[in-house]
């Protein structure tokens, strides 16, 4: 359709990479769950293979001849997403893991720097200050809201400041616009993770990041029941990271790529919901007297409130908060619920929740955890999409239990 960039999010959410489709006569996307492609005759296959060698800037657009290199399904989502994050190309994972290495190990090489947040998700920590060493890649850890902290940990080697904003469990921001301009004053490349906002509620390559990423397991496949990933960025950044994402065997299978295209359609739907409903808790929340302590972007204690307020378009319905007590409170506070599903992993339609120090974060140690705010109280929530006054009350009866 002509013009979608310039349409709202919902619509260019739900026209995005329909045309794939249409041009082939069908209103709703088949799934084409098929390993490899045929060709009529060996020059058309001869043919096929040259496109694809030839046309490394353009590998999303060549003839598609082998599942792991590129399909519709892929297509389609793809094209969502490239026009819902304003960039020019994306391309879909197997999971979310798998987009982040594919960027880092798509740009750079043996000998290269990366600076991140300390606040981040536990694979992706594992990953960039663990995994990518034995490639000689190291990672440094720095508060990037800190100026002279971020721009003394650059060395010459440095390529690539990684952010993820708000970030697991503790819901901290990380200002995107700042860090461009700093990260840009030094020719380094900006990659945010958008996993907990989706492209509804915050859109960093607008703020001036060259990369964003998503787990699209969270939010945009938003049912809880599919495992993937995807990159977005310019043409030519997307051209490095293309080849070696198809080589490392990285790319999204069929049925994945189907159910989030499904997905996308009622996301800007589910995100209004979410975000009305992360609301009413978190103020349900702030005022019980068996809670301490509630961090959620939308309230005006949140200590980065204002931040908030300038960087997304909409609060989201990630919540953690303190229960009063104990790591047996928290115990019996979850064990009590009913309604929310006892689960890690976020995004989905039903309310999830789930202890930070006994579950997603046990393998760090105590000392290091508390230190990073995450105490033994402390419980994630993620909000879903039921009616707000089931989700309270099943909330205020597991807090009675404490
Ligand atoms: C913020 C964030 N980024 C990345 C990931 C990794 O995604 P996946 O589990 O799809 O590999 C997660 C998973 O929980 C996450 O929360």
């Amino acid at each position: 359709m002509e013009g979608l960039e310039k349409k709202a999010m919902s619509t260019k959410a739900i026209h995005g990479g329909e045309h794939i489709i249409r041009e082939m006569g069908h209103h709703g996307s088949p799934l084409f769950q098929t390993s490899t492609y045929s060709f009529k005759k060996v020059e058309d296959g001869a043919a096929a293979f040259q496109a694809v060698a030839h046309a490394k800037e353009t590998l999303d657009l060549a003839p598609h001849i082998y599942a792991r290199l590129s399909h519709d399904n892929a297509r389609i989502f793809e094209e969502k997403m490239a026009l819902l994050e304003g960039g020019e190309r994306a391309i879909a994972y197997n999971s979310g893991m798998a987009a982040i290495s594919g960027v880092v190990m798509g740009l750079l090489g043996a000998g290269d720097h990366i600076i991140a947040n300390p606040s981040l998700y536990g694979g992706t920590h594992g990953f960039l200050h663990h995994t990518i060493k034995k490639f000689n890649i190291e990672t440094t850890s720095v508060f990037l809201d800190d100026e002279k902290a971020f721009e003394s940990a650059i060395k010459e080697n440095t390529k690539l400041v990684y952010i993820e904003t708000p970030a697991n469990p503790t819901l901290e921001l990380t200002d995107i616009a700042k860090v461009v301009k700093i990260a840009h004053k030094h020719d380094l490349l900006v990659v945010v993770d958008n996993t907990f906002m989706s492209p509804m509620l915050q859109s960093p390559l607008k703020l001036g990041a060259d990369i964003v990423l998503h787990s699209c397991t969270k939010y945009i496949g938003g049912h809880g029941d599919v495992v993937a990933g995807v990159v977005i960025s310019s043409k030519k950044i997307m051209e490095d990271i293309r080849p070696d994402t198809i080589e490392y065997g990285a790319y999204i299978p069929p049925f994945s790529a189907w159910l989030l295209q499904r997905g996308l359609k009622t996301l800007s739907l589910r995100m209004e919901r979410h975000c009305q409903n992360g609301m009413k808790v978190a103020e349900f929340l702030e005022n019980h007297p068996k809670v301490d302590r509630v961090w959620y972007p939308g309230l005006k204690s949140f200590p980065q409130h204002e931040l908030a307020k300038k960087q997304m378009n909409g609060f989201g319905g990630m919540i953690s908060f303190l229960v009063k007590g104990n790591l047996d409170s928290a115990k019996t506070f979850l064990n009590s619920l009913e309604l929310f599903t006892l689960a890690v992993s976020l995004g989905a339609t039903d309310s999830l929740a789930q202890s930070p120090a006994l579950m997603t974060h046990a393998p760090i140690p105590r000392e290091d955890r508390l230190a990073a705010g995450i105490k033994d109280e402390l419980i994630r929530l993620s909000i879903g999409v039921e009616d707000a006054d089931d989700i309270i009350a099943d909330l205020e009866k597991a807090l009675s239990k404490i």
